[in-house]
């Protein structure tokens, strides 16, 4: 069990003062200037010893990433971009560090950017988060008023500015590329790669897209030191983490714990356990709804940590699980999922365009029996002519639910095939 004095969010439940006065009190912003002092390379070279994997889902190494943007300026400024766009579903962490523990992420936000020889940096919020956002502002107001943010950002000589940029609720707008889109007022569409963002980013200078979480953990790292947070959790899979529980747990909830803890163990310490019982396990989705789905026969022993999850065919993702006990239609619920990508897709790659709306009308069929069983075969097929062929990982994550759920549950869908043409069969000769 994580100790208090471990904890990086002193103040997830908004139970402290999440002012700055309140932040001060609870060890943030202290020696930010030194920090910075300490130059460009210091922090870049102890991000990387951290170990930190981004935690927006892809758990690419964050210092690695800030390491790409350019050292001098060739006459354009630099970006720092915050994902706080937060929009696949189960994820709800970020929000509780902008509503609750804001000045985690903007004294995050100063550091960061002094690394990337940034002077703005742009936080993009989903257009659903209105009182997060309004936390944010206020907490972002103080800091300026406060001498935090703005010329000399908090005595340390480097000039700041931080401001919030709302979305309009699309969830393709998290994908770095179609948030930068976005962000230049223009619709959210991802664009081709290269250039990466560390190139030719917002407004075509060099930018790095990070997730809120990455960013909110960096001022306590750097002030604890590599050590500290490599030592939790497993080699490559190292810190402490944001974790969810949604679904059919006791206590749905947000917490902050180790890496690489059994699930079991986090279902049960921090979510009060599953509902009915550990036996009334009947599967869960990993970390938001792109992961493929693991029944309850792999999760006895399961690690919640990137390494873990990729091994057994799911992905760690955001660390947000979905519960789901012996109740669960998980057909439908995977057909839900795949409605949502549907809708959720741009439109423009022709195989995720498709592929969408065609995986989603099979799985109305799949769900209601009334498909053939050679369908599923089919299904799986067209997830494969989705998944790496289309310019952004939407038509991944649209195609990996249904492939877990093939892979696992596959005598489910039979059966209910099966079902149904009994019930046909039986209808007939009724009406005979
Ligand atoms: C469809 C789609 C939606 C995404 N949504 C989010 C999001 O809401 N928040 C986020 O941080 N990353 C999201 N990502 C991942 C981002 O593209 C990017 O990898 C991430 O912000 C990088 O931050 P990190 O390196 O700190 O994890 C999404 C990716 C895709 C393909
Ligand atoms: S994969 Fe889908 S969401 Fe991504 S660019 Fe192509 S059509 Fe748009």
């Amino acid at each position: 069990m994580l100790k208090d004095q471990d904890r990086i969010f002193t103040n997830l439940y908004g139970m402290h003062d999440r002012s700055l006065k309140g932040a001060q009190s609870r060890g943030h912003w202290d020696g930010t200037a030194d920090i910075i002092g300490k130059g460009r390379d210091w922090i870049i070279d102890q991000m990387k010893a951290s170990g930190l994997r981004g935690r927006g889902g892809a758990g690419f190494p964050t210092g690695l990433k800030w390491s790409f943007m350019p050292k001098e300026s060739d006459g354009r400024p630099s970006y720092l971009v915050i994902n706080a766009d937060e929009s696949e579903p189960a994820t709800c962490k970020d929000r509780e560090i902008m509503r609750h523990d804001p000045h985690t992420l903007i004294e995050g936000a100063l550091i960061a950017s002094f690394a990337m020889n940034a002077h703005a940096s742009y936080i993009y919020i989903r257009g659903e988060y209105i009182r997060e956002r309004e936390a944010l502002q206020a907490a972002i107001d103080e800091a300026y008023d406060k001498g935090m943010l703005g010329k000399n950002a908090c005595g340390s000589g480097w000039d700041f500015d931080l401001y919030v940029h709302h979305g309009a609720g699309a969830y393709i707008c998290g994908e770095e590329t179609a948030l930068l889109e976005s962000l230049e007022g223009k619709k959210g569409m991802p664009r081709m790669k290269p250039p990466f963002p560390a190139g030719a980013g917002l407004y075509g200078c060099p930018t790095t897209v990070n997730n809120v979480e990455s960013i909110a953990v960096v001022p306590t790292i750097l002030r604890r030191g590599p050590e500290w947070f490599s030592s939790f959790g497993r080699p490559n899979n190292v810190g402490t983490k944001l974790f969810a529980l949604t679904g059919h747990v006791n206590n749905p909830c947000v917490f902050e714990d180790a890496m690489s803890l059994p699930v079991r163990e986090l279902i049960e310490r921090h979510g009060g356990g599953v509902r009915g019982g550990w036996d009334n396990l009947k599967a869960i989705i990993p970390g938001g709804a792109s992961c493929p789905v693991l029944p309850k026969d792999k999760l006895d022993d399961a690690i919640m940590d990137f390494d873990w999850m990729r091994q057994n065919q799911s992905s760690f993702g955001t660390g947000c699980m979905i519960i789901m006990d012996q109740n669960t239609d998980v057909v439908k619920a995977v057909w839900r999922l795949a409605k949502f990508f549907k809708h959720e897709s741009c439109g423009q790659c022709t195989p995720c365009r498709e592929g969408t709306g065609w995986m989603m009308r099979v799985m109305d069929r799949l769900v209601s029996g009334e498909a053939e069983v050679e369908e599923i075969d089919m299904l799986l097929d067209v997830t494969k002519q989705v998944e790496g062929h289309t310019i952004c990982a939407l038509g991944d994550a649209a195609a990996w639910p249904i492939q877990g759920l093939i892979r696992h549950f596959r005598d489910e869908i039979e059966e209910r095939i099966k079902a149904k043409r009994v019930g046909r069969g039986a209808t007939v000769l009724a009406a005979r």
